[in-house]
């Protein structure tokens, strides 16, 4: 059994999406959901799944090895991200090497980087006047947004979306893909 630990710093709609993809599952399995924020509503689904939680703090975070130790404590195999707000430190990168995954919802390389996120990524799809946006889901290094591209897929942006609209299409293609993917990508690893 692969264990995952969800990080997410919102309402946690992917989190409780992979929650109910893997809830029957025999080889990966949600050990833990770690989130930057004591009430967000990703917490909620930790409790209806019976999820042990982590609350991070943000100076231990990013100082030496911050949670290493919690999160192997927890014996976490893979660091899924989650609509989670905060820059992974060098400490999980190096104990997690290819083994952390993110969801951006924008086709990177385009509208990534810091503070492009949610509602903000997508404002900047609309303004930018693009007919087509998506999703990436990618291995995470030290940039934000930035590590190599596992998958990606496509909606379209019409003359009538705004960023609500927008998010909407989004969401639905994330929770339509990403636990599939991160599945699959798991899979291909314990060969
Ligand atoms: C998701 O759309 C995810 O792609 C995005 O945050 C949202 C979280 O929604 N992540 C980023 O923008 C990362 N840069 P959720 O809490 O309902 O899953």
């Amino acid at each position: 059994m692969k264990r995952i630990a969800i990080f997410a710093s919102g309402a946690g709609s992917n989190a409780q999406k992979i929650l109910a993809h893997f809830k029957t599952g025999n080889k990966v399995e949600v050990a833990l959901i770690v989130s930057n924020k004591p009430n967000a509503g990703v917490l909620n689904f930790a409790k209806e799944y019976s999820v042990p939680t982590l609350i991070i703090d943000r100076e231990k975070f990013l100082k030496g090895d911050g949670y290493v130790a919690e999160l192997q404590a927890a014996k976490i195999d893979w660091i899924i991200l989650a609509g989670f707000l905060w820059k992974i430190p060098v400490s999980l990168l190096n104990h997690w090497e290819k083994r952390i995954i993110n969801i951006h919802p924008a086709l990177l390389p385009k509208y990534g980087g810091k503070g492009m996120y949610g509602e903000a990524v997508h404002q900047a799809v609309i303004t930018a006047n693009e007919k087509e946006s998506g999703i990436t889901i990618h291995y995470v290094d030290e940039q934000y947004d930035h590590g190599a591209t596992i998958f990606q897929a496509t909606c379209p942006v019409l003359p009538t979306d705004n960023a609500a609209s927008l998010a909407n299409k989004i969401h639905a293609l994330e929770h339509l893909h990403y636990p599939v993917i991160i599945e699959k990508e798991i899979l291909s690893h314990s060969a």
